[in-house]
């Protein structure tokens, strides 16, 4: 009677420790057969009722099938740990990686790091000023008086003054007001401010325009600024610097002119054009590049430097301009759309 209960639980705890689904299932398997209360538990407890030549034989049999049991939980445990731990869906390990493609530089990016590499070969070092102005710093201690067009409020982005009702575009524009800068020569004034000469700087950044975007404007873009003042600076300075660093971005066959021009800030003035084959790709000799020219005395005058003692020059171009000559780009507005189509040609 008793021998023959142990086989058919022997089999329906196997089935169902191995038929367990989950590990809750094989806990509640457990439960039902190995537990305080389970009924092969039950079953042990009853073999102290038997007699001594029923017992070793039932002993044997029911110990073995006890192991069998304790095995085939442990070996579903370890099924089940396993399964929780690989992926849901079916994945092929054979299937080659997937690499992740490298970013790149934007190209303005690219072209303002090579500008900076040639300047920083000839001793100069990086500048930064801010691109919320006022206006002495972008006029009128660059000697730009405030009838001139450049500071007109159709030319520039004037901030409003809070304290001020009416919008700037009515109003007469006080001298302190605050506005975009225009350019990035502000910062050849608030270098000049703090430090005392030899001055050797140039500075890479972005500056504002109320123009309308077309082909070759864009309201916001970038310059590039270089201010140089020491000892008995000439011309021959500004010239020599300026070829070596066009050569460096251009290619070494790249020739520079200098053409008479009026900047306020700078007596003598002078617009730069260059030649290479570049520009003879775009069908010209020569193409204007930068203005440039040296450092007007009421200049160093504003920032205390004396112009009896010191003398200096300054340019400034712009990095889009760079950029579209160097790589062919015919419209300005593709570097500011982030289209990756575009962009992952650099
Ligand atoms: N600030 C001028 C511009 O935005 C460029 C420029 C011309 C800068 C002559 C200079 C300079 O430092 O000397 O068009």
């Amino acid at each position: 009677m008793f021998l023959e209960q142990i086989e058919p639980l022997r089999q329906s705890a196997l089935a169902d420790l191995r038929g367990a689904t989950d590990a809750a299932a094989l806990e509640q398997a457990r439960v039902n057969y190995l537990g305080a209360h389970g009924k092969f538990t039950a079953l042990l407890k009853q073999l102290g009722t038997l007699s001594k030549e029923e017992k070793p034989a039932a002993g044997k049999l029911i110990n073995t099938a006890k192991s069998e049991i304790e095995a085939a939980l442990v070996e579903r445990r370890g099924e089940l740990e396993l399964r929780a731990q690989l992926p849901k869906e079916p994945i092929d390990f054979t299937l080659p990686g997937r690499s992740r493609r490298l970013g790149k530089l934007h190209p303005l990016t690219q072209v303002t790091e090579d500008i900076v590499r040639s300047f920083r070969k000839i001793g100069f070092v990086v500048a930064d000023g801010p691109e919320v102005e006022d206006e002495y710093h972008c006029f009128d201690a660059l000697n730009t008086p405030a009838d001139h067009p450049a500071r007109d409020t159709q030319d520039t982005f004037y901030i409003e003054n809070p304290a001020s009702g009416a919008p700037p575009s009515t109003r007469e524009v006080p001298s302190s007001s605050r506005l975009l800068r225009t350019h990035t020569s502000s910062v050849q004034i608030r270098v000049m401010e703090k430090q005392q000469p030899p001055v050797r700087i140039i500075v890479p950044g972005r500056v504002y325009r109320r123009d309308n975007a077309d082909a070759t404007h864009n309201p916001t873009f970038q310059q590039v600024e270089g201010l140089y003042v020491d000892r008995g600076v000439t011309v021959g300075d500004l010239k020599g610097t300026v070829e070596f660093v066009f050569k460096e971005l251009m290619g070494p066959e790249t020739k520079i002119r200098f053409r008479p021009h009026y900047f306020s800030y700078t007596e003598p003035s002078f617009e730069i054009d260059f030649s290479s084959a570049l520009t003879r790709k775009m069908g010209k000799e020569w193409l204007e590049i930068a203005g440039c020219g040296m450092v007007h005395p009421q200049v160093f005058e504003n920032v205390g430097y004396d112009p009896e003692i010191w003398s200096g020059w300054a340019f400034g171009f712009g990095i889009e301009r760079i950029a579209m000559i160097r790589y062919g780009i015919s419209d300005i507005r593709l570097f500011y759309e982030n289209d990756i189509r575009f962009l992952k040609q650099f």
